[in-house]
């Protein structure tokens, strides 16, 4: 990519409505978004090696590679020409984490990951008087749809897959923008109990597919095993889940119930795919098996399972509970590293960075 020269601003017309401009590193990336914005919204669109001088838009939708060093260089020139543009949308291949990292480096506000369609992209414009969603809003929503499933299950209703993976994309995006540390504090800010629970496991485990490169359609379905793996406890007594004492003999069969219930509620689901069906029925499985409830062992447990197995226990661990304060990171990490077989080791390892904040 050529340098640059300097010539005159680019001056987009003043009208009443937000000026919105598509920065595109090619002219096919940058025109699909702009059709998919109108009829609903214009927007101009400019080609990143064609800017000369500043940018006059209160939005900039970023389409451009972030693996070529020519672009990101032009992209942190360019973008710090747009003094006005408070909003910054970066559109992403994938869910790399790197690619993410570097959307934030370079003064993203927000990101979408492709495939997208114009209805969420232009979901995330603050058109029409609408402001962003405050982080409070974004954990608010999942934990609503979290008790929406709860519900629908407790009362015998199928569980609304769209809005169980529109949650599952907000989670995804918040992690992605905020860091598993920050999703952790909004959720214990925010949240109590089992859908705690949950949204601590689905930002753990999307936080540590990010990091080891798994992205697009498998880390949405990590993210819905997780959101989904303990639905089983809605038709759990409360009494028992939240028990302050050591739970008898009786009560632990009944807990323990949790994955074939929870697998019972979704094996029927139109769209789920199967690793995630099975993960809610295999996420209290271990290797050694000594696990519930099928004591499957070794390669009988798939790579879903076993990622969503390590984020649920350290999820459990560093959340407080009815019976004891919420472990450290660092000892949260230790005692699973005590587990032995009965954990992936290499997944345990590659989790390492992921729970000690380090990547
Ligand atoms: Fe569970
Ligand atoms: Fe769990």
């Amino acid at each position: 990519m050529s340098t640059p020269a300097r010539k005159s601003p680019v001056v987009i017309p003043q009208t009443s409505q937000p000026r919105i401009v598509v920065l595109a590193d090619h002219h096919a990336r940058g025109a699909r978004i702009k059709t998919m914005l109108e009829p609903h919204v214009s927007a101009d669109l400019l080609l990143l090696d064609e800017v000369r001088g500043g940018i006059d838009a209160d939005m900039v939708i970023v389409a451009s590679s972030l693996r070529d060093l020519d672009a990101i260089v032009a992209l942190r020139q360019v973008l710090g020409r747009a003094p006005r543009a408070t909003t910054r949308i970066f559109t992403i291949d994938g869910n790399e984490r790197a690619l993410v990292v570097q959307a934030y480096s370079l003064g993203a506000t927000d990101v979408v990951f492709t495939p997208f369609s114009g209805k969420v992209l232009r979901a995330r414009l603050p058109l029409e008087g609408k402001t962003p969603k405050p982080r409070a809003a974004v954990v608010g929503e999942c934990g609503r749809a979290l008790e929406a499933i709860f519900s629908d299950i407790a009362q015998g209703r199928a569980v609304d897959l769209k809005r169980t993976q529109e949650a599952t994309h907000q989670i995804i995006g918040s992690v992605a923008a905020i860091g598993l540390s920050g999703w952790i504090d909004d959720v214990r800010r925010h949240h109590e109990g089992t859908f705690q629970h949950c949204l601590l496991v689905a930002g753990v485990a999307v936080d540590f597919g990010m990091s080891i490169n798994i992205a697009g359609t498998d880390l949405i379905n990590i993210g819905l095993a997780a959101t989904l793996h303990d639905i089983g406890k809605a038709a759990i007594e409360v009494e028992i889940l939240d028990k302050s004492g050591e739970l008898t003999a009786d009560e632990r069969a009944i807990v323990e119930r949790h994955p074939t219930l929870g697998y019972e509620s979704v094996k029927y689901l139109d769209g789920l795919p199967v690793d995630v069906r099975d993960a809610v029925r295999d996420h209290h499985e271990l290797l050694d098996g000594s696990g519930y409830p099928d004591a499957l062992r070794g390669d009988q447990i798939s790579d879903i399972v076993r990622l969503t197995t390590i984020a649920d226990i350290y999820a459990a661990l560093v959340e407080k509970r009815a019976y004891r304060l919420q472990y450290t990171h660092a000892k949260a990490y230790s005692i699973m590293e005590t587990m032995g077989g009965r954990l992936d080791q290499h997944l345990l390892q590659a989790f390492r960075p992921v729970a000690f904040g380090h990547y």
